[in-house]
């Protein structure tokens, strides 16, 4: 049961970014957390999740307030609907379901009391929730961590969670409403001590300066198949198709009115140190046979670049043979029906 004195946070996606929100929610003590999973449902219900994390330490079969295994019908179930509703899970609106059908059960279409909170990446993420829920306040995360789960329940966090909260605009909402709610919410999630969860009133800067690494070494990584180490080693890489793509963000970011720090570009490519070989999201994925994130990562920030009249060679090579490799993963997941082979 929820503690009505805590705030109520649902959480939807229960993975390694999920799970450790989770708990920085619930260890500061001012809310009560109920986790949306999928694949890893029975075993977190049964033992709870083991985690080894850099800010937390060791903690073993921990448990949120509440797991669930799928997002709650409230008017079903009669129950007061959640203070705030945080996805963690990937935004794949090519695929879907779309956020905004995912959350549909836990929100009522007048919803102005829960607050959704969008830690996800890339650009425009709230414009489908604004028009499915005109009257709700949406926040946007952009989260910094490193944290894999290997297997099921078992989240390994190494990289420290670094977690930037500020208020999309929303045409519904009143500016000093969203800044109120996103500061309540830092409050709440930084309230255990063991996180960097900043307020940040400029989102579009915050993602913008992601995507100087999310639309360009992320898919560049994924298509050659090079990790973050391999791709700053292989003969001309960062010179001939790194460095291109990322001028091409700063300069659409800049058109659209984001100035982005002038060492951005060195500082992306250098993120991780090199002899880690890291594999970024979208590698882990094409290596997976997962679904990319590529629409919000790499199609927004081309289609906002060419509406300001940027011109994005090379981020539109990227996007298309992306979009090649996620119809590659759609078939080979049964979704495209082709003409059988002629013999
Ligand atoms: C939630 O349950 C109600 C009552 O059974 C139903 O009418 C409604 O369609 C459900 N909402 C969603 C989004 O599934």
């Amino acid at each position: 049961m929820s503690d009505p004195k805590k705030t109520s946070v649902l959480v939807v996606g229960g993975g390694s970014v999920g799970a450790i929100a989770a708990l920085n929610l619930e260890v500061g003590g001012l809310a009560s957390v109920t986790v949306v999973l999928r694949s890893n449902y029975n075993k977190v219900k049964e033992t709870g999740y083991d985690i080894q994390s850099c800010d937390h330490g060791e903690v073993k079969a921990w448990r949120p307030t509440s797991v669930r295994n799928q997002v709650p019908n409230i008017t079903e179930e009669g129950a007061d609907p959640y203070d705030f509703i945080v996805l963690t899970t990937k935004n794949i609106p090519d695929v879907g379901p779309t956020v905004a059908e995912l959350i549909a059960p836990a929100l009522d279409k007048e919803n102005a009391h829960t607050t959704i909170v969008l830690i996800q990446n890339g650009l425009n993420i709230e414009k489908p929730l604004i028009e499915a829920y005109p009257k709700a306040t949406i926040l946007s995360g952009v989260s910094l961590i490193g944290s894999a789960e290997p297997q099921p329940g078992v989240i390994v966090q190494d990289d420290k969670d670094r977690l930037l909260i500020g208020p999309f605009d929303t045409p519904n909402i009143h500016a000093s409403f969203a800044e109120a709610k996103a500061k309540e919410f830092v409050k709440i999630y930084g309230a255990g001590g063991k996180t960097d969860c900043k307020y940040s009133p400029d989102v579009s800067h915050d993602r913008w300066r992601k995507l100087v690494y999310n639309a360009c070494l992320n898919p560049i990584c994924a298509i050659t198949g090079l990790d973050t180490g391999r791709i700053r080693l292989a003969d001309g890489a960062v010179e001939g198709l790194v460095k291109p793509a990322m001028r091409e963000i700063v300069v659409a970011a800049k058109a659209v009115g984001v100035e982005l720090a002038k060492d951005v570009m060195e500082t992306m490519i250098e993120v991780d140190p090199l002899d880690l070989y890291l594999s970024p999201s979208m590698l882990a994925d094409v290596r997976k046979g997962n679904y990319i994130e590529f629409e919000n990562l790499l199609g927004e920030p081309l289609r906002e670049g060419k509406k300001a009249g940027v011109p994005m060679p090379t981020l539109e090579v990227l996007y298309q043979i992306a979009r090649a490799l996620q119809w590659r993963t759609k078939e080979s997941r049964g979704l495209v029906d082709i003409p059988a082979k002629r013999t």
